[in-house]
């Protein structure tokens, strides 16, 4: 099949825009994707024709709220292969996600001297609640390390892991550099030696590859709705039925509860909804179902293989560029990141900005793996399911300018 990029392109309103004057050149996806008019459409309609309180009424407002958002629940467990929609947990996003877990089932079920292991490459969101459990809970955080080329150092599992590791929280994909994680070898390799429950971030996968998590045999799986070109304020936590079913609930208050007794306590809701305290964010919820029906509708093996022909593409047009620095393996998904020279990301960044064109610039929320390649920010240009050869074109003239203007 012929990707029908100028289709899906005419599908997202924003790409029309200019910016300083340039036609806008959005590589910054990775941060949060653009949405399209069947996400935007769907949540105005939603607000327009279909907005209540959702389990809270009888009437029919709320009943039809309730069906469309457990649908959407059903929707999600099925695009990532669930074993059914009460292991699916709505959320604000990946990082409520692993706070989740951290502060239900890891508050619950670790011990001091327990260990977790993480690895170097991962997101402050996947680093910053097992800090903060293990100073509480008398815990030790042992970290897969990276290798130059962006990859984790394999080898060094065997003396990070043993009888005490509880948990095994691991990126399916590098937000930085694109490293696609080998998950089956490493999961398979830590539960040969410990029971550690495995946890993986695919806030940076979803939008290019089928995930199944049964297949993973992960037992929980975060993402967020923005970067599937879902909205913002809005993603998912899947987990195991068995597990959730053992964690006590994290926040309290509407919708979680099944009695409450002055004198006698709380009971608890059944999950999912026993982790979903408050009015939820039904219109997230519409709009993420949206976003699952128009990715599926394009296709993501379509996706898989046009974002990675797309990739090669921009890896090797990028050579052109003298003194730029790319970081992360050749093998890789999503992102590219690199600083041009001595330049600081900041500086690149904004000139590029003048030509319309946007990167991320920064630590990317994973100050470890900037201290592992010795440089305070890198520059990261995105590829989305939007993003065309021109787009790619582009980065390189402008990269071109930026270094003329800078010298
Ligand atoms: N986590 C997002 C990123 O990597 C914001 O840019």
């Amino acid at each position: 099949m012929t990707y029908p990029i100028v289709q899906v392109r005419s599908d997202f309103p924003i790409l029309a825009r200019k910016v300083n004057s340039w036609p806008l050149t959005y590589l910054d996806s990775a941060a949060s994707a653009q949405k399209p008019n069947a996400v935007i459409d769907y949540e105005s309609d939603y607000y327009r024709q279909g907005y209540a309180a959702v389990h809270r009424g009888i009437h029919t407002l709320s009943s039809e709220a309730t069906i469309r958002m457990e649908n959407v629940r059903a929707k999600v467990a099925r695009f990532i292969n669930a074993a059914s929609a009460e292991e699916i947990i709505f959320t604000k996003g990946t990082t409520e996600g692993i706070n989740l877990v951290a502060n239900s089932w890891g508050r619950h079920f670790l011990h001091p001297g327990d260990n977790i292991l993480i690895t170097e490459m991962e997101h402050h969101a996947n680093i910053v609640p097992w800090q903060m459990l293990a100073k509480e809970k008398q815990l030790t955080l042992r970290y897969i390390p990276l290798l130059p080329d962006g990859t984790l150092d394999v080898s060094q599992l065997p003396s990070l892991i043993n009888e005490h590791t509880q948990l095994f929280a691991v990126t399916q994909v590098s937000n930085v550099l694109g490293t696609i994680n080998p998950l089956q070898t490493l999961i398979a390799k830590v539960r040969a030696v410990s029971d550690a429950v495995v946890l993986v971030d695919g806030a940076q996968s979803v939008m290019h590859q089928k995930v199944d998590v049964q297949a993973l045999n992960c037992d929980f799986y975060v993402f967020s709705g923005h970067k599937i070109y879902g909205p913002s304020g809005i993603g998912i936590l899947y987990g195991k039925k068995e597990l959730l079913d053992s964690m006590p609930p994290w926040e309290g208050g509407g919708s979680m509860i099944r009695t409450v007794s002055l004198n006698e306590g709380t009971t608890f809701n059944d999950i999912p909804w026993r982790f979903e305290a408050g009015s939820p964010h039904t219109v997230g919820m519409m709009g993420l179902g949206a976003s699952i029906d128009y990715v599926e509708q394009i296709g993501l093996d379509n996706i898989q293989v046009y974002e990675r022909e797309l990739m090669s593409y921009a890896l090797e047009v990028l050579q052109q560029v003298p003194n730029l620095e790319l970081y992360g393996p050749d093998s890789r998904i999503g992102v590219i990141a690199f600083n041009l020279g001595q330049h600081h990301a900041y500086d690149v960044g904004s000139f590029l900005d003048q030509y319309g064109i946007a990167i991320r610039t920064g630590h990317h929320c994973a100050m470890p793996l900037m201290n592992y390649f010795q440089v305070p920010s890198m520059c990261r240009a995105s590829l989305a399911m939007y993003t065309n050869h021109d787009d790619i074109d582009r980065l390189v003239t402008g990269l071109l300018r930026v270094q003329r203007l800078l010298g």
